[in-house]
């Protein structure tokens, strides 16, 4: 696999569960990775497990909700690897399961931040590297991007705004030879899906799989395989959209 060869990436949430997988497919890809993530050792041993398959990656620790952090991150890709061409911006955070009336103002704000806020943190500074010769971003949204997330309402309102942020810039920066698109995972095997299943009624996540056409939780790995694709030139007339990669889910 060559698809990303000579290309400089950034992967947000690149520690653990679809960031991992997709910084992982990236370097094999031929791709130079900067491995983006709060959670330093997860992340360097990812740079090293890239490493020891010979591949190109750099860690640099970030809370994405920071914009100084997001601005040092994009920084840090052009300092090292000389350019920058793909960002997957996708660190989240799932938050509490309860009523909308109970979400509470702090943690609306604290969703918002990381899922929202962050990837906008991050666009800003990846458009303003990309301008001059042109890149591909791909955002993480959600089936709650796209539906209700019941019990989940700041977490359904941070994945709406993605797709609504990634339609917009791509509307913008087509003209620089910029595609953004935005990939929305149904339940996929990462700790968050686990936390989610272990915060709502049980039985829950098991009677949404059952709904599914494919009746089964995603490996990270097969969303991530949506993302390299996005990200190739194999993509190259597809902008603006975003991507169900949920077992069909919301079919
Ligand atoms: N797993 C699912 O079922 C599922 C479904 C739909 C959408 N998603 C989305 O996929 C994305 C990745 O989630 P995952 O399932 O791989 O979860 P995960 O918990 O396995 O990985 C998320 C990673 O993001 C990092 N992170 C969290 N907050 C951060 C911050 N403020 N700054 C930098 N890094 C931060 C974490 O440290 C972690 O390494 C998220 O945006 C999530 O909302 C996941």
């Amino acid at each position: 696999m060559s698809e990303l060869q000579g290309k400089v990436a950034i992967v947000t949430g690149a520690a653990a569960g679809i960031g991992r997988a997709a910084a992982l497919l990236f370097a094999r890809g031929g791709a130079s990775v900067v491995v983006a993530d709060r959670v330093e050792e997860a992340g360097q041993a990812v740079v090293a497990e890239i490493a020891g398959e010979g591949g190109r990656a750099l860690f640099r620790r970030v809370d994405v909700s920071s914009e100084e952090d997001c601005a040092g991150l994009v920084q840090a890709a052009v300092d090292r690897f000389g350019r920058l061409d793909i960002a997957f911006n996708n660190a989240g955070i799932a938050g509490h399961v309860s009523k909308t009336e109970d979400q509470g103002l702090e943690h609306w704000h604290r969703i918002l931040g990381v899922n929202l806020t962050g990837i906008f943190h991050c666009m800003v500074h990846e458009l303003r590297a990309m301008k001059a010769h042109g890149g591909a971003i791909v955002n993480t949204a959600s089936v709650a991007g796209v539906r209700a997330a019941p019990y989940s309402a700041a977490y359904a309102a941070s994945k709406h705004g993605v797709i609504g942020l990634t339609r917009s810039a791509a509307r913008e920066y087509g003209r620089h030879g910029i595609r953004i698109n935005a990939i929305c995972p149904g339940v996929v095997k990462t700790a968050m899906a686990e936390e989610l299943a272990a915060a709502s009624v049980p039985g829950s996540t098991e009677a949404l799989l059952a709904a599914s056409i494919l009746r089964r939780a995603g490996e990270p790995e097969e969303a991530a395989e949506l993302v390299l694709w996005l990200c190739s030139d194999k993509a190259s007339f597809v902008t603006g959209a975003h991507y169900m990669v949920d077992g069909g889910l919301t079919a």
